[in-house]
């Protein structure tokens, strides 16, 4: 529907032709293009740094959005700022001071997001409302794409749309609300009717290649 938008995850991809997987997926109409951050310390993985989010900054005009599963947080934001991030995420639970953490992803430029895990209560959201450009709803627990999405999601999702709908009637700001992981085209409408209007998908685009290599059929079939 309108104003939905994509953001297939580049963990699912194949890293040994990163860059075309990246044109094919926005040539597939995706919006933007989601940068699954791992540091085997926050999380049990290890993934992509400044260098390969630069390296995909020239390949493509789409939004590209840095998910941080990293502790500590502030060290690496002006390093994907610089990258050519252009929305940053991270864990509260992360970052020292989570305002602060916040006020620095815009001075360096980029629209800022909390990134909340399955048990994460949404109290990390009280206070901050004004600096977030974004909330980011985990449906699995990070570190690891291809896992199956969490039930209880669907109700955190609902939650946290009324406190961005209340939030907007009261001040005017808009904030998205993105859904990461177990995204597939038989739940993304469910996932929609709750309230998200981002959509990462990693397993469910990267895994179902049309023969020529590209995703508009797999994309067609999450927008239905
Ligand atoms: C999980 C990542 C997600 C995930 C998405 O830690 O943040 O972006 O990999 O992948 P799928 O869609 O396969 O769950
Ligand atoms: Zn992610």
């Amino acid at each position: 529907g309108d104003g939905y938008l994509l953001a297939p995850s580049i963990l699912s991809a194949d890293f040994g032709r990163l860059g075309e997987e990246v044109e094919r997926v926005v040539e597939a109409g995706c919006e933007l293009v989601h940068i699954d951050v791992m540091d085997n310390h926050y999380v049990p993985n290890l993934t992509i740094g400044p260098l390969v989010c630069a390296a995909i900054r020239p390949r493509t005009r789409a939004t590209l959005d840095v998910h941080l599963m990293v502790r500590p947080v502030d060290a690496l934001v002006p390093l994907f700022a610089k990258a050519g991030a252009d929305i940053v995420s991270f864990h509260p639970e992360a970052s020292e001071h989570p305002d602060r953490s916040l006020a620095l992803i815009r001075e360096q430029g980029c629209r800022a997001g909390l990134a909340l895990n399955p048990a994460t209560p949404l109290a990390h959201l009280d206070h901050v409302m004004d600096r977030l450009d974004l909330i980011l709803v985990m449906s699995v627990n990070p570190g690891f794409g291809g896992q199956s999405f969490i039930p209880s999601a669907f109700e955190k999702i609902a939650e946290v749309r009324r406190r961005i709908d209340r939030h907007r009637e009261r001040t005017g700001h808009a904030i998205r609300l993105e859904v990461d992981g177990g995204i597939k085209p038989d739940n993304i409408r469910a996932v929609a009717d709750a309230g998200a209007d981002i959509f990462v998908a990693g397993s469910a685009i990267f895994g179902a290649a049309d023969a020529d290599g590209g995703y508009r059929g797999v994309v067609g079939r999450m927008r239905a």
